[in-house]
This record gives C-alpha cells, sequence and structure tokens, in this order.
C-alpha cells in the first residue's frame, strides 16, 4: 500500500473516534482535494507527493468541521459551488426538490418560465435550475449580506462555467415575506429551503458551529418561515403555478396542512428524500 493509503487508513480511524459518520470517504476526499484528484484517482498519487497539510485537515475535520469548509466546495447536482464561513451547505435532500422543480418547469408550455428561489443561501438551488432549464429566469432571494456575497460569487462561477446561465439568476436582498412585488401573479415556480428545526433542537456541531443561524432556525415549532412562504407563494404564483418547500424529516404532516388549510391550493403533496423521509410539499395554483 502507498504512504497515501496508509495514511488514510489512520486519519479514517482518527474521524471515527471523532464521531464522523463517513470517515474513510472524509479522508478520502480530504488527501483527493489536497492532491488535486478525485477520489478514485487518490492510487495514483506518488508517494514521493505526500502533502503534509492533511494532517492539518484531518484535525480541522477532526474539531466537526465541516467537510465543505475544508475543501470550501460543495457538490450539488451538477455544480460544484463555493462555500464557507456565513453560508449554509446545501445538502443532497434539496437537490431532490430541485429535481421535482426541474421536471415540472420543463413541462410547463412557457417560453421563459419564471421562477422565485426564496432564501437562496449558497445560490444552489437558483443555479441548478438556471444551469438545468436554459430558458429559466431566477429570482434569488436572500436576506442575509454574508450569505448573498457566497450567492454573488456562485453566479459568477457559474456563468463563467456554464455561459448560457449568465444573467438568468438575478440576486435580491430583504426578507422574502415582502419579495418581490413587481411579479404578484407572474411566476412559475416558487421554490425554498427555508429555516425549518424547531427551537431549542440538538443538532450536531457541523451544523450548530458553522451553518449561520439565519439558516436554521424556525421558531418554536419550525414552521415560522413555511408559514411566511404560503403567503408568498400565493401572492406571487400565477394562476396554474407550483410552490415547492422543504422540510424537516417529521414536519410532512405539519406542512401538508399549512397549504392544504388555507383556501386556493391544489394538489398538496408530501414528497419523500432518497432516504424515503418526508422532505418537501409541493402545491399548485388552480
Ligand atoms: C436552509 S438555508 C437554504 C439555502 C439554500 N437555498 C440551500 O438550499 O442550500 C435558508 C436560507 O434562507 C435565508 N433566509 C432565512 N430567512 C429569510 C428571510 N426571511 N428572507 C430571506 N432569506 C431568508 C437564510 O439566510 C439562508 O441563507
Amino acid at each position: 500500500m502507498s504512504l497515501l493509503l496508509d495514511e488514510i487508513a489512520v486519519a479514517a480511524a482518527r474521524l471515527a473516534e471523532a464521531g464522523i459518520d463517513s470517515p474513510r470517504a472524509d479522508a478520502e476526499l480530504i488527501a483527493a482535494h489536497l492532491h488535486g484528484v478525485s477520489r478514485a484517482g487518490l492510487h495514483l498519487v506518488a508517494d514521493t507527493s505526500f502533502e503534509p497539510r492533511f494532517w492539518d485537515d484531518i484535525a480541522r475535520r477532526e474539531s466537526r468541521e465541516p467537510l465543505q469548509h475544508i475543501t470550501g466546495l460543495a457538490y450539488f447536482r451538477y455544480l460544484d459551488l463555493e462555500v464557507g464561513p456565513g453560508v449554509f451547505v446545501p445538502r443532497p435532500e434539496t437537490e431532490v426538490m430541485t429535481g421535482w422543480a426541474i421536471e415540472r418547469l420543463a413541462e410547463m408550455d412557457v417560453t421563459e418560465p419564471v421562477v422565485a428561489d426564496l432564501g437562496t443561501g449558497s445560490g444552489a438551488i437558483s443555479l441548478a435550475i438556471a444551469q438545468e432549464v436554459p430558458r429559466a429566469l431566477v429570482h434569488a432571494v436572500e436576506a442575509d449580506p454574508l450569505a448573498r456575497q457566497w450567492a454573488r460569487r456562485n453566479i459568477a462561477r457559474c456563468a463563467a462555467a456554464a455561459p448560457h446561465t449568465a444573467g438568468r439568476v438575478q440576486l435580491h436582498d430583504g426578507d422574502f415575506a415582502a419579495a418581490l412585488p413587481e411579479l404578484d401573479g407572474a411566476v412559475d415556480l416558487v421554490i425554498s429551503n427555508p429555516p425549518y428545526i424547531p427551537l431549542g433542537s440538538w443538532v450536531p456541531p457541523e451544523v450548530g458551529e458553522y451553518d449561520p443561524a439565519t439558516a436554521l432556525w424556525g421558531g418554536t415549532d419550525g414552521l415560522d418561515a413555511i408559514r411566511a412562504i404560503e403567503g408568498v407563494a400565493r401572492r406571487l404564483l400565477r394562476p396554474g403555478g407550483r410552490v415547492a418547500v422543504e422540510h424537516g424529516a417529521v414536519q410532512g404532516a405539519a406542512v401538508y396542512w399549512v397549504f392544504a388549510e388555507e383556501e386556493g391550493w391544489r394538489e398538496t403533496r408530501n414528497h419523500q428524500d432518497l432516504a424515503g423521509r418526508d422532505r418537501f410539499v409541493t402545491a399548485m395554483l388552480p
């Protein structure tokens, strides 16, 4: 075995000891990032080129700093996005909801579908839609100035890598509750991964110490932002428009009723993530 693979095995044992869920994968991804290769290319790295910063980065991960902050990158659908302090790290659960939105947009008989992404963070949802639905015009709303800086960087990064996204994502500052009044009744799809964790809930250190508080906490029952989004979506959508909102695994029934008990929604549905847990609700304005 090569020196690097030996070191990875030791690092993985240390990460397991620190309570990391995927210790081997994290150790390999840190090594791959430092050596500028894919995970599969690690066995090709020459013994002589062992990167000493590896142990510094393993120590950071051991102290529960998120892997994505260490590498500076998060993968989301077909994008790699820059992330770090001050922005929520996009999660795989959100890829499923974004995929649902992309399918609905592709089915719509609209030349340039208009989308509102409420609480865009790194810009993950907006940019994935712009990349995969080339004619979409996406309005990305974000209240947190630090998060907006990351979104701006990712919009530029994405435009360089995929020029058809240039100018297709417009970033707006401010509270989504009052956002985009000029688009009232004109939006084809509203999508949001809002803060939805009930205040006082336990979260792992990677989340509680690194994701911004404004991205996490949704009031006493976790539904404050989701209730606001229900109202905003009703205001923004055109007849036949659709909304998708992410929620926590045990909030499926509650979020269903946030929409179902309000007049004017049709086809309210629960959807599951890849692990089979309730993860997002969709509805249509008749
Ligand atoms: C859970 S993060 C999701 C970020 C991104 N959409 C994603 O899925 O990775 C929620 C985001 O909503 C933003 N946010 C929270 N409340 C907001 C509000 N009232 N108005 C605008 N943005 C808000 C937070 O700053 C945060 O960036």
